[in-house]
């Protein structure tokens, strides 16, 4: 029988535009061992719930956890789970009537889910001239109904880290919970002089996705908690299992995405993450640069993501010669140099934009 063309695997070599990439191959290897395992069910499925331990240890050493045997959380199908859960805890631990989540324009939509499902007010607060979180709006935002401040360490359009330890000073002023959303930026701010780690500030969660730059496969995002109280705030009975509880929002869950994320974080972290996360600075500084000498306006690359404004009409005729690229809200082109853009990809894109231009 003929193969169905959907069965072709993706091929990553226009793709500019995805906070994804090509996972490690210990990360496939392992994937495929545990794809009928269920972390959902830890009684029965053991070997993939004691990796799931082993994972959650890695990922509170990758975010300088300083009690890391206190450190909890679990690999979720994804940022925007985590995300959910986030915001869920600090509902269900907040003692207000009417509880708001204060979160910065840069905030992935995720968080727009999140409070509609949870039925939280969601207050949105401009960005300062740096596109992170305007400390001031921050301030004037919150009150003694805000649940949650989130801020992001690498925000999906323009790779930006808020002022995370200022952000947590006045989340917790409020009595309010702190969450730095690092799906994206988790295994490339280690090689930075940022402060967004449970270190650095006393955060309450964070998220953290193996999927993104870390190399595991679809789908393993990360949740981690400074402690045990958050899942406890995510707790729900489970009568017909030999546990008795479940903090995840997924029931059944990808046995794949938790061993992928330790295989990869066991041969990468930290020398191969350092490795690649430098490699993709230099080829966002570098593609930055042969932008701006073209005419364009360019967002500078505080991590490995460039925004340029390429003209819709050349944006339009890129994708239609074959390149993955989105574009911004504000309508720049953006693109993010996850390991698989190399510099030869990134020469090709020129030349193709040059020709179009
Ligand atoms: C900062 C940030 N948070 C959360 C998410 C959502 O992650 P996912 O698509 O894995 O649910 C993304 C996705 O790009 C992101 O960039």
């Amino acid at each position: 029988m003929q193969r169905s063309p959907a069965l072709e695997s993706e091929s990553f070599d226009r793709v500019l535009s995805s906070m994804c990439t090509e996972p490690h191959p210990a990360a496939r290897t392992a994937a495929e061992r545990f794809l009928a395992s269920n972390p959902g069910d830890p009684a029965t499925y053991e070997e993939v719930s004691r990796l799931e331990t082993k994972a959650i240890d890695l990922l509170a050493e990758i975010v300088d956890h300083p009690a890391p045997d206190a450190a909890d959380g679990y690999i979720t199908s994804g940022g925007t789970e985590a995300n959910i859960q986030a915001v869920r805890a600090a509902r269900n631990l907040s003692e207000a009537n009417e509880p708001n989540v204060v979160v910065p324009e840069s905030a992935h939509f995720s968080f727009t889910k999140a409070a509609e499902l949870l039925d939280v007010e969601l207050r949105t607060v401009p960005l300062d001239g740096k596109l992170r979180a305007d400390l001031e709006a921050v301030s004037a935002a919150v009150d003694e109904e805000t649940a949650l401040v989130v801020g992001v360490a690498g925000t999906t359009e323009y790779g930006r880290v808020d002022p995370i330890p200022e952000l947590c000073a006045i989340a917790h002023e409020v009595d309010a919970r702190m969450h730095v959303d690092a799906a994206w930026g988790g295994f490339v701010l280690p090689f930075t002089d940022r402060d967004w780690t449970f270190s650095d500030a006393p955060i309450d969660t964070l998220t953290i996705d193996p999927h993104k730059f870390g190399r595991a496969v679809v789908p393993s995002g990360g949740l981690l908690t400074r402690d045990g109280r958050t899942l406890d705030a995510l707790a729900v009975e489970t009568p017909y299992l030999e546990t008795y509880s479940q903090a995840t929002l997924t029931g059944t869950r990808s046995g794949a995405g938790v061993a992928s994320a330790v295989a990869a974080i066991e041969e990468l972290w930290p020398k191969g993450y350092r490795e690649a996360a430098k490699r993709s600075q230099r080829n966002a500084d570098w593609l930055a640069s042969a932008l701006a000498d073209r005419g364009y306006e360019v967002v500078d690359p505080t991590l490995p993501l460039v925004a340029a404004s390429i003209p819709k009409p050349i944006f339009e005729e890129l994708r239609a010669v074959g390149w993955k690229v989105a574009r911004t809200t504000r309508g720049e082109v953006r693109i993010v140099c996850m390991p698989h853009v190399t510099r030869e990809r990134l020469e090709a894109f020129l030349r193709d934009l040059d020709r179009l231009d």
